[in-house]
């Protein structure tokens, strides 16, 4: 990794990088968390889309819900916190599935991944490494594809990550997304989610929240509402500007050389050759 503000940063968690927004007391005591059976996990991979996921879902309730900060944020006051919410909680988190605690698990509690082409996944985490305070500095776009590739990012190994989650893909209570199914068809992705949280919502209901919850909409409502923090539901940042850049399919075009392309499909091939994707 790459300079000196870094160990200030970031610090290691079970080998895996995480900023100093999350205590190492608070990770150290997540496997003590009480669920709820009708808790809902929206997990992912940072810069997976997990906020235009976040801003589908809560549209979606008639019910008081609340979505929570991500579950791993904080310091060990977290916890607690959680458990004082009386309404039904949305609770975020970027853990890999070994790390989720155990008590989800065991109550078989709905958990949504949102997972998103690692390319243009990198990309992403390139531009937000370079606008977040609370990230280390990044030089350049190939010091950052290194740093990913190596898992030398918070969060670790995107390849680690899916990988540790998609081998319960087939568990009836995970519900696996792509961001690039939600661009193609949202409206057919956000039946697929009513299905999935035995939710009641018309399909004139759901083509209303497709339109609200597009790029420009999302962005829109985030520049009036960014003085409030509780909008964020990101481990990494409170600032909800730095989560709208672009929002597209591809834009790893625009950055990888080929070179880097080739390198990272034999990365990619090597690492997911168990993998269905
Ligand atoms: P880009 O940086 O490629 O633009 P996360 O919420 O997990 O941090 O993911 C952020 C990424 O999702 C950003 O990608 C952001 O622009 C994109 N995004 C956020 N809202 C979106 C929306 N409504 N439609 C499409 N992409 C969206």
């Amino acid at each position: 990794m790459s300079n000196s503000s870094e160990a200030e940063l970031l610090h290691l968690f079970k080998g895996i990088p995480f900023t100093t927004r999350s205590s190492p007391e608070l990770l150290k005591s997540l496997d003590t968390f009480d669920a709820r059976e009708d808790d809902v996990l929206l997990v992912s991979y940072p810069k997976s889309g997990t906020h235009w996921l976040a801003g589908v879902l809560t549209k979606l309730y008639s019910t008081q819900v609340t979505i929570t900060s991500p579950i791993e944020f904080g310091d060990i006051s977290k916890l607690e916190e959680l458990n004082k919410l009386s309404s039904k909680r949305i609770i975020p988190t970027h853990l890999d599935y070994n790390m989720l605690p155990r008590n989800f698990k065991n109550k078989k509690c709905k958990m949504i991944y949102i997972s998103r082409n690692p390319k243009d996944t990198a990309v992403s985490m390139y531009h937000y490494y370079r606008d977040n305070p609370n990230l280390p500095t990044i030089d350049t776009w190939t010091a950052f594809f290194d740093l990913f590739l190596k898992g030398n990012v918070v969060c670790g190994s995107w390849f680690d990550h899916f990988l540790s989650w998609e081998e319960h893909e087939g568990e009836k209570n995970i519900l696996f997304l792509f961001y690039e199914d939600m661009k193609k068809d949202l409206p057919k992705v956000v039946k697929e989610i009513t299905l999935f949280l035995s939710l009641n919502v018309s399909d004139n209901d759901i083509q209303d929240i497709c339109k609200k919850s597009s790029f420009s909409e999302m962005k829109n409502d985030t520049e009036k509402e960014n003085s409030d923090p509780n909008h964020t539901v990101c481990a990494l940042t409170s600032n909800r500007k730095l989560i709208f850049r672009k929002g597209a399919v591809g834009d790893w075009k625009n950055h990888f050389t080929p070179k880097q392309n080739i390198r990272f499909e034999e990365i990619f091939n090597e690492k997911m050759k168990l993998s269905k994707m």
